[in-house]
């Protein structure tokens, strides 16, 4: 018998009673779940099985000049310190010019896999992407009002499996395109089937995203570099180590890994604010690094003319409309508040993202070790958790961080003498 008999048919509140019983869920964790009335509902209609909300913590990345415009970039993630480095880089990167950005065409594929189809029926899909336009012509129409639409077909024929891959791309504006692409390559269905002779195994979009790229890149002279080294460490030593680092990660693809993994703290943070897809931008981003074979780091830094210089570029299928993201007002709050961009923007500016933050990680664990900063965040949590609440947080945090200790005695006997006034 399930824990939560009839779950399914229940209506939204239904739903919400028979777990907040079933699992005894109360005081702020059931508080945590719950949102207005008109939230509540907007999950009901976005999500299957909705019970309510889950509010990762937004912050606001300010200090952003990408391609000379100001930029606030708003970030929903969970890890200390993500934001806090976004911020630190964006002002370094400022002093000389901020980022500099690209982004090409929103290009995405949808496609179709066909069994079954022998050499003449391949040949005769090789020359069908006119038809292809014209079956299309409809259903695309709006977005080739918008100046998207068809753009090609392509065929490849699989060695081990032998099944034919039609890739239908498709320039999809603003949108990341998963419904329109997903919905093209079903309407083919038929027509490459009649064509090919063959039989259709699947259609649906692929998640590679290799046509739609987007770049940054920063320049920071080694002055600027100079703020915060640790004793004895100058700019362009810091510099070096920074690009002796990223040329570990072009080597090594354990390191790669964690590389790309900070790279991906800034991405991922701002398209969970936008409430696009981050798992397709992930498994986008961790394919591009490992196209050759070898995952190596997503971006580079080398040391040239008394400047530390970094390029970061990848798949960013990032959406402005359509989805989740003009929906839900959250999304279109963070859209706001990043000026109103349209996808190839908001793409630019998380590639800038991307680079701020790991550059933060590569000169934060190059010079002082990346858990000084951490240990602020750690130590704020661990007031919140003894007890302090308002100011008392931070100053207990900075208590606890001069005292250099995490030990929760410790922090519950501080927090005592501060509300005695004798700390
Ligand atoms: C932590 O979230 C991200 C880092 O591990 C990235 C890196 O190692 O480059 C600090």
């Amino acid at each position: 018998m399930t824990r939560l008999p009839g779950f399914h048919r229940r209506d939204l509140q239904g739903r919400r009673d028979q777990l907040k019983r079933a699992c005894a869920l109360e005081g702020e964790e059931w508080d945590a779940l719950s949102a207005t009335p008109a939230l509540l509902e907007i999950s009901d209609v976005m999500v299957e099985s909705a019970v309510g909300c889950c509010a990762l913590p937004l912050g606001v990345a300010e200090g952003f000049l990408i391609d000379g415009e100001e930029v606030a970039v708003p970030m929903a993630v969970e890890e200390p310190s993500v934001i806090a480095a976004a911020c630190f880089a964006a002002r370094l990167a400022r002093r000389a010019g901020g980022f500099r950005t690209w982004a090409s065409e929103p290009l995405m594929t949808a496609q179709v896999f066909l069994e079954q189809v022998s050499q003449a029926g391949e040949g005769r899909l090789r020359g069908c992407a006119p038809r292809m336009r014209a079956a299309l012509a409809a259903p695309l129409a709006s977005l080739e009002r918008r100046g998207g639409g068809f753009r090609d077909a392509r065929i490849f024929r699989l060695p081990q499996t032998g099944a034919v891959r039609v890739d239908v791309i498709i320039d999809v504006r603003d949108a990341m395109g998963a419904n329109r692409l997903n919905t093209a390559a079903e309407l083919l269905r038929p027509m490459l089937e009649e064509l090919s002779g063959g039989r259709v195994l699947m259609s649906i979009l692929s998640n590679e995203a290799r046509d739609r790229l987007a770049g940054a890149r920063v320049e920071i002279p080694f002055a600027d570099l100079e703020i915060g080294l640790p004793y004895g460490m100058d700019g362009k030593e810091a510099a070096r180590r920074i690009a002796l680092a990223s040329a570990i990660a072009q080597e090594d693809p354990s390191r790669a890994v964690t590389h790309n993994k900070g790279i991906m703290n800034g991405i991922s943070s701002l398209a969970l604010a936008t409430m696009n897809d981050a798992r397709a931008v992930e498994a986008a981003a961790h394919a591009w690094a490992a196209r050759n074979g070898r995952t190596v780091g997503l971006s580079s830094w080398s040391v040239q003319d008394g400047k530390l210089r970094g390029e970061l570029e990848l798949p960013l299928a990032l959406a402005t409309a359509g989805g989740s993201v003009d929906f839900h007002p959250a999304a279109r709050a963070s859209l706001r508040i990043l000026g109103s961009p349209d996808a190839p923007r908001l793409s630019r500016i998380a590639a800038a993202a991307g680079l701020a933050q790991n550059f933060a990680a590569l000169r934060a664990l190059v010079t002082h070790g990346i858990q000084k900063g951490h240990m602020r965040a750690h130590a704020a949590r661990l007031a919140w958790r003894v007890g302090a609440r308002g100011g008392e947080v931070r100053r207990l945090a900075d208590g606890l961080s001069k005292a250099g200790t995490q030990d929760e005695e410790a922090a519950r006997a501080l927090l005592a003498r501060m509300r005695q006034g004798t700390a």
